[in-house]
């Protein structure tokens, strides 16, 4: 709403704890796939920075591919996948590591994770940057995760609000008043 002041000066996550978040998850994904080859399909928009940092620290040959997607509620189902951006690597007998930047309600990656099975990867995992488990509506577990956050609106670090502050290089809860 025009006018409406927006509060982002309150520092949940540092830049410091991402750095350790990175280097632990990096350390997982290095032990479980040594020696093989890894395609890592990172979530846009809000997973680029994520995906960039994560892959730096990445020891065995990898190709990067992303998606843009969306989920909605239909009129019938409770829940459709859009694909606004496909993978542009065919992923069948492949393993694939999908990079997220939160997971929230985990609508949109159950519904990707239904998709890309149906393309017969030879394994397929999920790695998220943050948590949220407090808004989960169904079962779906990061097989990499980050940090959990508490139920708040947070921005940075890729994460946006009405498509600003992404640029932050820390984790900030959004405050409206
Ligand atoms: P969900 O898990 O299907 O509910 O959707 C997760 C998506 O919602 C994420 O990929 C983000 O784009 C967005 N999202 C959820 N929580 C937040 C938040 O706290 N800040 C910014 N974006 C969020
Ligand atoms: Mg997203």
């Amino acid at each position: 709403m025009a006018g409406e002041n927006i509060d982002t000066s309150e520092v949940l996550v540092t830049r410091e704890q991402i750095e350790e978040m990175l280097t632990r998850l990096s350390a997982q994904i290095n032990r479980d796939y040594e020696g093989r080859q890894l395609i890592v399909c990172g979530i846009l928009t809000g997973a680029f920075i994520f995906t960039s940092d994560l892959v730096k620290r990445l020891t065995m040959p990898v190709i990067i591919d992303f998606m843009q997607v969306s989920s909605y509620v239909g009129e019938i189902s409770s829940g459709n996948l859009k694909i606004k951006k496909d993978m542009s690597y065919d992923i069948e007998g492949k393993d694939v590591l999908i990079v997220e930047d939160i997971i929230d309600t985990g609508r949109t990656l159950e519904l990707l994770k239904q998709q890309l099975l149906k393309r017969n990867p030879a394994s397929l995992k999920i790695c998220t940057a943050f948590d949220k488990p407090a808004r989960r509506e169904n079962d779906l577990k990061p097989d990499y995760n980050g940090i959990v956050v508490p139920d708040e609106f947070i921005v940075g670090y890729g994460l946006d609000l009405d498509g600003k502050y992404r640029n932050f290089d820390d984790i900030r809860i959004v405050r409206k008043g």
